[in-house]
Formats: C-alpha cells, sequence, structure tokens
C-alpha cells in the first residue's frame, strides 16, 4: 500500500505529494508490532505494580513479606533494591520510581510484584500490610493558590502597562474560566519489555517518544553507564506527549526486575491504572481582563494563568512557559502582562499533552474576543481582525519575537469565503429566532503556534544512513513514530536526495546505539528535526557518490544527474546500484551520519524574552453546533478548516493529523471529563466515564483543507512546516460555537460563563444562568 489511491492527489515528487503511511496497511490488518506483540522470550516475568491510595501520607509500614510467598512471585521489587537513584524524572529530581517514605498522589507506585504472569503478581500485591500516616491534601488549584503551593516560582511576561491602559480604556471586561485536563488515551498504553544481557548491560524495549531520556533514566536508577543500556522502539500506539517523559518509570522498573532476577521482564499496564498513574494535561484557571476602544481594539490586557502541576515538577517549566508563549495567538496586545502559576497539588504528576500548555492559553485571547464582541453587540469575526497581528507594525509579540510570518489574514480571509461565514451566521439567527429549544452556534477561530522546543538545546537531531551494495538503503533517525508518519516523511526526504524509489528506503527502529543523545519527539518538530538530519546524512553520501564518479568517469561535476533510480555521468546513465556497487568497490565508504540544528532560535529563560520559535504555524476553523438547552446536551455539527503546513511534505499524512487534532481538540474542550474527588481519586479512569470521541461525535460535515499558498519563510526541510499540535486549536472554534449558541439564550446581549469541557451539565447550567441573567439585565443597559 505504498502508493496513493489513483485520482486523489497529484503526486509532485517523493516529497510535497501524497504517500500513504509506511504503517497504514499493516495496522488496518493487525499486523504491525507493538511492543506486547513482540513474541514473548523464554523466561519471561510480570511485573505488577502496587499504588498509593493516599494523596498524601507517610508511608509508616510497608510490609511485603506475605507478598514473596504467593505462588508464582519471584521477587518483590522496593527503593530499597534500587541499586542507583531512585527517580526517572526528565529534569528535577523529583520523581521517584518507587516510594522513598512519602506518597505525594493516588496511584503512586510503592512496590512492584515480578512474577511468572500478570495475573499471579496482581492477586499477590493485594497482600501487603501498609501503614499510611495521612498528610494534608492539597488537590485543586484554588486550595494550591490559597496554600501558595507552587512546584516552581511564578513568572511573568510584561510589556508596556497593561493596567493603565486598561483603566484609561472606554470599555473593560474580565473573565475567569477554568479548562479542563485531558488524558492521553493512545490506544496502546504504557509498556517496556526488557532483555538482560551480558557484562550487565540491558536491552529496552520501550513506549517512549523519548529513547535517549529512557536510556539516561533506567542507567541512573540500575547505576550503569548510559553505553550498557540500549533502548528501541519502532513505533508507539499513539502518544500525544504522555510518553515524552512518564514512560521512564515502567522502563526502570522492568529493567531492575531483568538485572535483578536475570530474565526477561515485561511491564504492561491496564487502561485503568495508566489513567491514574500517569499524568495528563494540566488543567488550568485562568483570569483574563481586557480594556477596549469602540471597535473591540484592544489597549491593554492581563492574563493570569494557574495551572495545576500535580506532584512534580515533569515538563511544567517549559509547559507553563508555552501557555504564556500563546495568550497572544494571533493579536496583538500592545500593553500586556501574563502571569502564570505553577500549583503544587497531591495529585499525579501533569506532563506533555498535543499543543503543551499553548492550547490552554490559547483559549484566553479567544474567549476575550467573543466576550468584547458581545459586550459591544459587534461580529466576533469583526473584533479578531481587528486586534490582528500586522505584517510590518504591530508585530512583535510580548515576548519580543517579531512576527515575520504572518499569513492569519490571509487563511481567515479565505476560510470566511470558503466556509460562507457570513451567510451561515444570518442563517443560525433566523433558526434561533423560531426554534425554542434547538439552538445553533457558530465559530470561526485562528491558530498562530510556535515551532521549536523552547528549551533550546533541545532543537537537534542526528541521522544514520547506509546503501547496500544491492542498492538498498537503510535510514535510521532519532525522532519516534507514534503514528504521526515521522518514519515516512523522513524515508521520503532520503528517496529524494537520492532520487530512488520510496521502497527502497527500508525504514527501522530508533535506537540509542544507531543515532546517540537525541531529543524526544515532540514540539511538532520531529520531521523539520530529523528530516533535516536525514537529508544531510544522504547529501553526505550523494557528494560522495558524485566526486566519485566525476574522478572514475573524468567528468565535471555538473554533467552528474541523479534521475529516478538511474544517475547520468556525463554521456553515460548507469542505474543507482551500479554506481553503488563501483563505488564499493573503489573502497568509497556508503554510510553516512547526519546532523542539524535548527538555526536562528535563542531565549532568555530569565526574561522569558527572546525568538523562542522559529516559525509559526497556521490555521482557522469554523465550527458550527447545536445545543439542547433542555438537556445541556450539544454536537459539533459541521466543521471547515483551512491549514498551514507549508508545502505539505505530504498531503495524506497532514490531513490526518489536522483531522485528528481537531477531534481530539473537541473531545478535550466537550465530552473528556477528568474528575478528582476531594481525596484525590481520579473517578473516570476508563472508558465508561471517561468519553473520548467515537466516530459518531465526527461532525457530519468535516471539510478540512491544506492552505494552497503555504510556504515557510524559513529554510525547513523542503519548506514544510511542522504540523502535529497545531490542528488541536482549531478546535477552539468547537468550544466556542457552543458558547455562541447559549448566548442566543440572551439574545447575544450575554456572554455565558462556561468552563471546559462543556459538557451537558455545565452547557445545562450555563443556559440556565443565562437565562436568569438575562432576565435581570434590561435590554437598555446592554452596551452598544
Ligand atoms: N499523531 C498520532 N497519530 N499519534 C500521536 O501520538 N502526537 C502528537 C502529534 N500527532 C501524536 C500525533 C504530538 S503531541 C506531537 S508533539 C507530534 O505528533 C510529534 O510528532 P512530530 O514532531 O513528528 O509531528
Ligand atoms: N514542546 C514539547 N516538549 C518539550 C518542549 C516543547 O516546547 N520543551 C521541552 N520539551
Ligand atoms: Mo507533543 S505534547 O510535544 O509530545
Amino acid at each position: 500500500m505504498r502508493n496513493p489511491p489513483a485520482g486523489t492527489t497529484e503526486i509532485r515528487g517523493r516529497v510535497n505529494g501524497g504517500i500513504v503511511h509506511d504503517s497504514a496497511a499493516k495496522q488496518a490488518a493487525g499486523e504491525a508490532h507493538y511492543i506486547d506483540d513482540i513474541h514473548e522470550p523464554k523466561n519471561l516475568l510480570h511485573l505488577y505494580i502496587a499504588q498509593s491510595k493516599k494523596a498524601h501520607a507517610k508511608i509508616i509500614k510497608l510490609d511485603v513479606a506475605n507478598v514473596r510467598t504467593r505462588p508464582g512471585v519471584v521477587t518483590v521489587l522496593t527503593a530499597e533494591d534500587v541499586p542507583g537513584i531512585n527517580d526517572a524524572s526528565p529534569i528535577a529530581g523529583d520523581d521517584p520510581v518507587f516510594t522513598d517514605g512519602l506518597v505525594e498522589y493516588v496511584g503512586q507506585a510503592l512496590f512492584a510484584v515480578v512474577a511468572e504472569t500478570l495475573e499471579q503478581a496482581r492477586a499477590a500485591a493485594a497482600h501487603a500490610v501498609i501503614e499510611y500516616e495521612e498528610l494534608p491534601a492539597i488537590i485543586t488549584v484554588e486550595q494550591a493558590m490559597a496554600a501558595g503551593s507552587y512546584v516552581l516560582p511564578s513568572r511573568e511576561i510584561k510589556r508596556g502597562n497593561a493596567r493603565d491602559a486598561i483603566n484609561a480604556a472606554e470599555h473593560k471586561i474580565s473573565r475567569t474560566f477554568e479548562v479542563g485536563g485531558q488524558d492521553h488515551f493512545y490506544l496502546e498504553g504504557q509498556v517496556a519489555l526488557a532483555l538482560p544481557g551480558e557484562d550487565g548491560d540491558i536491552f529496552v524495549y520501550s513506549s517512549t517518544q523519548h529513547p535517549t531520556e529512557v536510556q539516561h533514566n533506567v542507567a541512573k536508577f540500575l547505576d550503569l553507564p548510559d553505553n550498557a543500556v540500549t533502548v528501541q522502539v519502532r513505533r508507539m500506539g499513539g502518544a500525544f506527549g504522555g510518553k515524552e517523559t512518564q514512560g521512564a518509570w515502567f522502563a526502570a522498573m522492568a529493567a531492575l526486575a531483568a538485572a535483578k532476577i536475570g530474565r526477561p521482564a515485561k511491564i504492561r499496564l491496564d487502561r485503568d491504572d495508566d489513567m491514574v498513574m500517569t499524568g495528563k494535561r494540566h488543567d488550568f484557571v485562568v483570569k483574563f481582563e481586557a480594556g477596549f476602544d469602540k471597535d473591540g481594539r484592544v489597549s491593554g490586557a492581563e492574563f493570569i494563568l494557574a495551572s495545576r502541576c500535580g506532584r512534580s515538577v515533569d515538563l511544567s517549566a517549559s509547559i507553563n512557559d508555552r501557555a504564556m508563549f500563546h495568550v497572544d495567538n494571533c493579536y496583538y496586545f500592545e500593553n500586556v502582562t501574563i502571569t502564570s502559576h505553577r500549583c503544587k497539588t497531591h495529585t499525579v504528576s501533569n506532563t506533555a499533552f498535543r499543543g503543551f500548555g499553548g492550547p490552554q492559553g490559547m483559549l484566553a485571547p479567544e474567549r476575550m474576543m467573543d466576550v468584547i464582541a458581545t459586550y459591544l453587540g459587534r461580529d466576533p469575526l469583526e473584533v479578531r481582525k481587528i486586534n490582528l497581528y500586522g505584517k510590518k507594525t504591530r508585530n512583535i509579540t510580548p515576548y519580543q519575537m517579531t512576527v515575520e510570518d504572518n499569513i492569519a489574514p490571509e487563511i481567515i480571509n479565505e476560510l470566511e469565503k470558503s466556509a460562507d461565514y457570513v451567510n451561515r451566521r444570518v442563517a443560525i439567527r433566523a433558526f434561533n429566532e423560531t426554534s425554542p429549544y434547538l439552538k445553533k452556534g457558530l465559530s470561526l477561530t485562528p491558530v498562530k503556534f510556535g515551532i521549536s522546543f523552547t528549551a533550546t538545546h533541545m532543537n537537534q537531531a542526528g541521522a544514520l544512513l547506509h546503501v547496500y551494495t544491492d542498492g538498498s538503503v537503510m535510514i535510521n533517525h532519532g525522532g519516534t513514530e507514534m503514528g504521526q508518519g515521522l518514519y515516512i516523511k523522513v524515508a521520503q526526504v532520503v528517496a529524494e536526495v537520492l532520487q530512488v524509489d520510496i521502497d527502497r528506503v527500508k525504514i527501522t527502529a530508533t535506537r540509542t546505539d544507531k543515532v546517540p543523545n537525541t531529543s524526544p519527539t515532540a514540539a511538532s518538530s520531529g520531521a523539520d528535526l530529523n528530516g533535516k538530519a536525514a537529508e544531510a546524512a544522504a547529501q553526505t553520501l550523494k557528494d560522495r557518490l558524485i566526486t566519485f564518479a566525476t574522478a572514475h568517469y573524468n567528468v565535471a561535476e555538473h554533467e552528474i544527474h541523479f534521475l529516478p533510480n538511474r544517475v547520468r555521468i556525463g554521456a553515460t546513465e548507469i542505474t543507482f546500484t551500479e554506481l553503488v556497487q563501483q563505488a564499493y568497490l573503489n573502497r568509497i565508504s556508503l554510510s553516512a551520519t547526519g546532523y542539524y540544528r535548527t538555526p536562528k532560535i535563542h531565549y532568555d529563560a530569565e526574561t522569558l524574552t527572546g525568538r523562542p520559535f522559529y516559525y509559526f504555524a497556521y490555521g482557522a476553523a469554523l465550527s458550527e453546533a447545536v445545543v439542547d438547552t433542555l438537556t445541556g446536551e450539544n454536537k459539533i455539527t459541521a466543521v471547515d478548516i483551512l491549514h498551514d503546513a507549508g508545502k505539505s511534505l505530504n498531503p495524506y499524512v497532514d490531513l490526518g493529523q489536522i483531522e485528528g487534532g481537531y477531534i481530539q481538540g473537541m473531545g478535550w474542550l466537550t465530552t473528556e471529563e477528568l474528575f478528582f474527588d476531594a481525596e484525590g481519586n481520579l473517578k473516570t479512569h476508563a472508558p465508561s466515564t471517561y468519553k473520548i470521541p467515537a466516530c459518531s461525535d465526527r461532525p457530519a460535515i468535516f471539510n478540512m483543507k491544506i492552505f494552497d499558498a503555504g510556504e515557510n519563510v524559513e529554510e525547513t526541510i523542503y519548506k514544510s512546516k511542522a504540523v502535529g499540535e497545531p490542528p488541536l486549536m482549531l478546535a477552539i472554534s468547537a468550544f466556542n460555537a457552543i458558547a455562541d449558541a447559549i448566548s442566543s439564550v440572551s439574545n447575544y446581549r450575554l456572554y455565558p460563563d462556561l468552563d471546559a469541557p462543556a459538557t451537558p451539565e455545565r452547557v445545562l447550567k450555563a443556559v440556565q444562568d443565562m437565562a436568569d441573567a438575562a432576565r435581570q439585565t434590561p435590554v437598555v443597559e446592554a452596551a452598544q
């Protein structure tokens, strides 16, 4: 299934053309191998993790004697068994793998049972004697803010004087809202398989976006040098940020069992355990205030973002930084103050999730625009347009980066026309006037998302390329495949540089012993970084072949042309394979490495200013919703998307990312509700209570298009743009469409106080509040 279906998309070459995801057929047929599909090695052991039942407590007794004697149990692992450092954190050193006497969330690992079967391990775990001395637990952002409980110091970005500007403004509004977290709900849960080798070496199959970090953590945990640990991952069954850091503990536990007993060991979490034990998208409480003129142009804006980080730091520093970097979205705020509080709570440590804080930040200005529009009785799209970044002026972000590639106006205008915004707005208002219970809503929101890791040093990548003497090619790089189509994109790049068929390029599993010291595949930069590294490797090899051919055939360099699977050398034409064989016989190395680091970026972590992003990716979406005002039930009925992928490396893959991103964002903002009780127990830890979008939730009308004129102004790989995360934020239009439908209850005089996700309960409450408020707000008092 390598070739695109005939007549769908023009194939313009190996890159920019439509080539089907390398795993698509295998995944559809169930032939793609995930870690749990690897043939189980002889003598395999299984681990089960015993979890804390308390959110915050001292462990005064942890007696596993009775666990050890249960059937099938081979050993029990606790903190005392760790030869190295009992930590699997990315940065801060604050994520003990096994409890060190304190527990700080329900689900924290106490110990692991290692047994012949998973059932035996699970059954035995229940026989431990555990005594807790409970400590006061902080569960919510509000509690943390009241107690001054933070994992990291608060941060501020400030330009001009927002307070004075708001005070001096003709009009002002302010709102506070909550936006919920999100479980990653990857189809393949956290899993690791560890194999003991010679000399204490360990080989780990880990479902991870960050093999290098797993390698470091396993080595540190076992007191081994990094070179004794090899980590491999062929593909993940989804990751979405949830495997950027949080696969490391499981790999460490499996590795410890393998090292201690000298047998292979596997750990694979059940869905419920996975949901309870691993971190999620940060939920936020957001307050914004704006001062503006009669046209809705904002003169001063203040944002206060407080997020639930959970019990440890994890990636919360960069996640909250990124939230701050996205409260401007596509809008110029001349006077602006952005404050960020990173709350410590006794809940699981929250982590990366598609958008990495950006979506939570971006929701604030998008609600601000709607609240302003409602206040002024103007069209929300008009208010958005008036606040957009300019091209040459009004084009500096609050963090002092110049927006050099602003195509938001073009994208918005094109979508406004193609989706027939104006007429649909009129039609919906007419519908609502005559429909007593069902109310429709519409919203068009843009996206501008910064591309690069905000931690500058992470923006580097390596690749390894071999050409064999039969002309077949092997590519390996530091990026990981989680379904997003990175591997096929990188293979396309190699095929393009060498001008060989894509089928000739073998895609291989990511391994720490092939390409070392890699960054996580995250921040949407997988293809940008690894594509460039692979291009460099392929170019090095090609240059070597050219140098060889000039000497061998006695021709000038410009007389050598790489044609599809062939090479023209002066007047002769030979196959690529023939050239490779000749090069081999003349002792030319057919293996090369490539390396890339993103240019231009710099960023001062102290002042939060600089150019954290190489460029921005843009998009816009128009969503239409219908709300049942008697029950709060709601549905997104239609969506139109125009998204910028630069010059898309692979439109098939990119359209998949756009559609999946929107749907995942829609789930986050509508149905996916994480509910922790007062004791810190996650009550929604299975699909029965945590509702991700189903096929039937996909809007019946789903029009999407890649922005034709898209072309990266920067020198990215074949002028493409990153596409992994940005489309998630297109779903803000879904949330705002629901809010727009609710607003109709007040005849658009008021804007609802609606928290995300917009569950039926919340929508119903917002409808009722709005009806009450509308009764109490005489029409004459509404600002016009
Ligand atoms: N698409 C699929 N199918 N599965 C995933 O896990 N993760 C997203 C996005 N798209 C994900 C996905 C996230 S969080 C990121 S950062 C990017 O893919 C990472 O891959 P890229 O950098 O190659 O785009
Ligand atoms: N995005 C995703 N992951 C990261 C980032 C980022 O900006 N910085 C560090 N890890
Ligand atoms: Mo994606 S949240 O950067 O893994």
